[in-house]
């Protein structure tokens, strides 16, 4: 099976590496095919998102990707947007679950983070009116919100999961979001089996804070979705542990929730779970749910031993170290 390898840049190699690593260990046979984005491609084609690795992705389907760092002012639009809206990439996926041995104020956390990826503010529509006025579209449209609210029952139901939260602004920008909700209402009534409920995005970050427990699979708009997933992730152990899916109608793009982390990039420091956990759910997507599970259940029991884990999830060791753990756990 090819899929495309997507290292990125500062932290990106070490952790990509690390997954690699550990899908080989849990018996899947994969021919990476490596694709530049970042610094490196930045550096080698004056672009960071070539358009060959966009090709590769659209020959090939699947991707595993590390983070890319985004030059900030320089010009170039955030290659994860363009990733996106490119390949049509338009449901963020972060699940978000509890973990065994890792102290967070919160239990029994299980949720999903449902994100629409290609519209928003994040559309890119912005212009200067004039020197000291700027302005930014945020642009929602009928087909875009009735598709990912579609998605998130659709993942509801397949997940045996009771309830889809939607999260709006409707009261401040009626038009935008006042769509969004007409439009989330009417994919809701499709699904009279599964609890619809629709909640001011404010409210749902003070109830996330106060009792998470309480939420199932969440929806919303691409800033809102951007900011919670963050959010949520912070609720069970932040970015290290987080998995990621970026999902479209043809492609299919799995990433961490963290970015390059240049801070200790090269120091062999970061913790790769995050990258490791996206693999799994890349493996189940390819068909491997069997290797998908094995590597999530390593994942549980390396963090329940505490062995080799690193600085971010209170232990002394490193990359390495933790990648070991999640191989020797694999025959556990
Ligand atoms: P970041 O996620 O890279 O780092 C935030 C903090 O979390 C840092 O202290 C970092 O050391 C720590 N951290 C992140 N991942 C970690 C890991 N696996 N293990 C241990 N510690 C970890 O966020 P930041 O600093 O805002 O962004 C840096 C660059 O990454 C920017 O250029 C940004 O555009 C890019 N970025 C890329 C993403 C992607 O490619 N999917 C996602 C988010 C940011």
């Amino acid at each position: 099976m090819q899929i495309v390898l997507i290292e990125g840049d500062g932290i990106g190699p070490e952790v990509t590496q690390a997954a690699c690593r550990v899908i080989a260990a849990a018996g899947v046979k994969i021919d990476w095919v490596k694709a530049a984005a970042g610094i490196p491609a930045a550096e080698q084609h004056g672009e960071p998102l070539p358009e060959e690795t966009l090709e590769m992705i659209r020959r090939y389907r699947v991707a595993l990707k590390g983070p890319c760092t985004t030059p900030v002012g320089k010009g170039y639009r955030s290659i994860n947007v363009r990733l996106r809206q490119g390949l049509d990439l338009f449901a963020s996926v972060r699940p978000v679950k509890t973990l065994p041995g890792v102290k967070t104020p919160y239990e029994k956390v299980d949720l999903i983070v449902v994100r629409e990826n290609t519209e928003g503010l994040y559309a890119g529509l912005e212009h200067q009116v004039v020197p000291g006025v700027v302005e930014s579209v945020r642009l929602i449209t009928r087909p875009a919100a009735e598709r990912i609210v579609k998605f998130a029952f659709e993942l509801a139901r397949h997940g045996g999961r009771r309830m889809v939260t939607f999260c709006h602004k409707a009261d401040v920008m009626r038009l935008s979001d006042g769509l969004f909700l007409e439009c989330a209402r009417s994919v809701a009534d499709d699904y009279p089996f599964i609890q619809f409920e629709e909640k001011p995005i404010d409210n749902v970050c003070l109830e996330l804070a106060a009792d998470p427990a309480e939420f199932d699979v969440l929806v919303m708009e691409n800033l809102f979705g951007d900011v919670i997933s963050d959010l949520a992730a912070g609720l069970v152990g932040g970015l290290g542990v987080v998995p990621g899916a970026n999902y479209g109608s043809r492609y299919a793009v799995f990433e961490a929730v963290h970015g390059s982390a240049p801070d200790i990039a090269g120091k062999g420091l970061a913790n790769p779970i995050a990258v490791i956990r996206s693999a799994a759910l890349m493996l189940e997507y390819v068909g491997h749910r069997g290797a998908a599970v094995k590597i999530e259940q390593s994942v549980a029991t390396t963090l329940q031993n505490g062995v080799g884990l690193t600085r971010d999830l209170g232990g002394d060791g490193n990359t390495a170290t933790i990648t070991e753990q999640i191989i020797k756990n694999l025959g556990a």
